[in-house]
């Protein structure tokens, strides 16, 4: 039997697949059900910075007291204090159902306070800590200096606030995606996960009216954070778990191949119910039997950029020569 064991989070796992942050791991049975089909570890819905601040904000706005900051501040801790009260009750419960490691995921917009909770997190029991780090660069008086300096400035303060290991959750927008790996890399986190999604919105056309899109990935998304596992696996110094459009045990493969340590998955479990952890891992351990791989390292990194014999194949963007010879009818 092969040995799936690998490390993510600064743990071993008993195997590569993540059941990711999402609403299936904000409930107890659901945590029961992913230990028991076998799950690497589970990581709990996010607990948001914003809703904390969105909370706020509408208190703010429906009191005009003269002792309003009073009742502001009053109010900030008290919100605070209930959101953080139920993300550690989730934990705490997560942990007496569950035997596989529970990772609680922290969802940060701005440095400061809110990252001190991290420790409150580590103390309800977590075992490790993924920051949720998602601004979307859609503000003209932010610029990349300052976003920047945001992310790194958010993981130096929670690795110094925690003893648990703390990863990073990214997405792929960034002017400089590959410093910006390698600078939270040296930041002493123990991995990242390539990579978060936005919701994004979309058009609906007889309506005419704006609309969030679909919260489900597709499978060629996985494409996106394939090419910078390949890329990046040997070049920085944490591991990486990847995340968006892995469907099926062979897009999980690929990204061991290209270097990843482990993935996260969502959109498939929503699709095709939480038994499906149970064949993904089944779908990997046998292709590990056929090609006669006994455990992940004997493959992990074998297609990274530094293994390939075309490694401009990771580096290349534009179609060019590539698609000279594109038949459609191929
Ligand atoms: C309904 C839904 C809720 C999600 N909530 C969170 C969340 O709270 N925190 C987080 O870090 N990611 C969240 N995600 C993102 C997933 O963890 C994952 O990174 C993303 O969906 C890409 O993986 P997939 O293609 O396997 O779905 C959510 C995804 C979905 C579909």
């Amino acid at each position: 039997m092969a040995d799936l064991k690998t490390r993510f989070f600064g743990l071993e796992l008993k195997n590569p697949i993540i059941v990711a942050s999402s609403g299936l791991t904000a409930k107890p049975q659901n945590i029961r059900e992913f230990s028991d089909l076998g799950a690497g570890a589970i990581v709990l819905k996010s607990v948001f910075e914003e809703e904390v601040i969105n909370e706020y904000n509408q208190i703010a706005q429906s009191k005009t007291s003269s002792h309003f900051e009073e009742f502001i501040d009053y109010f900030d801790y008290k919100i605070r204090d209930q959101i953080l009260a139920n993300y550690g009750k989730l934990i705490k419960d997560a942990k007496s159902c569950s035997k596989v490691p529970i990772i609680a995921s922290i969802n940060c917009v701005s440095s400061g306070d809110w990252l001190q909770f991290a420790s409150q997190v580590q103390d309800a029991g977590a075992d490790a800590i993924e920051l949720n780090l998602m601004i979307l660069p859609s503000d003209l008086e932010r610029n990349a200096e300052s976003n920047r300096r945001f992310y790194v400035e958010a993981v130096k303060e929670v690795v110094r606030a925690v003893k648990v290991p703390v990863t990073a959750k990214i997405s792929s927008y960034f002017s400089d995606l590959a410093c910006m790996c390698r600078e939270l890399s040296e930041e002493g986190i123990a991995g990242i996960t390539m990579f978060n999604r936005f919701s994004t919105p979309d058009i609906d056309i007889e309506r005419e009216k704006v609309v969030p899109a679909g919260a489900l990935s597709t499978v060629d998304e996985h494409l996106i954070p394939l090419r910078w596992i390949g890329l990046l696996s040997s070049k920085i110094q944490c591991d990486i778990a990847a995340s968006s459009g892995i469907h099926e045990g062979k897009q999980a493969i690929k990204m061991l191949l290209a270097g990843a340590n482990a993935v996260q998955i969502a959109s498939t479990l929503y699709k095709n119910g939480n038994s499906y952890l149970g064949e993904l891992i089944k779908q990997l351990e046998q292709w590990m039997q056929k090609k006669g791989y006994k455990s992940i390292a004997d493959f992990k990194g074998k297609l990274s950029l530094e293994k390939v014999a075309n490694p401009a194949i990771y580096e290349r963007a534009q179609f060019l020569s590539h698609f000279g010879g594109y038949n459609e009818n191929q």
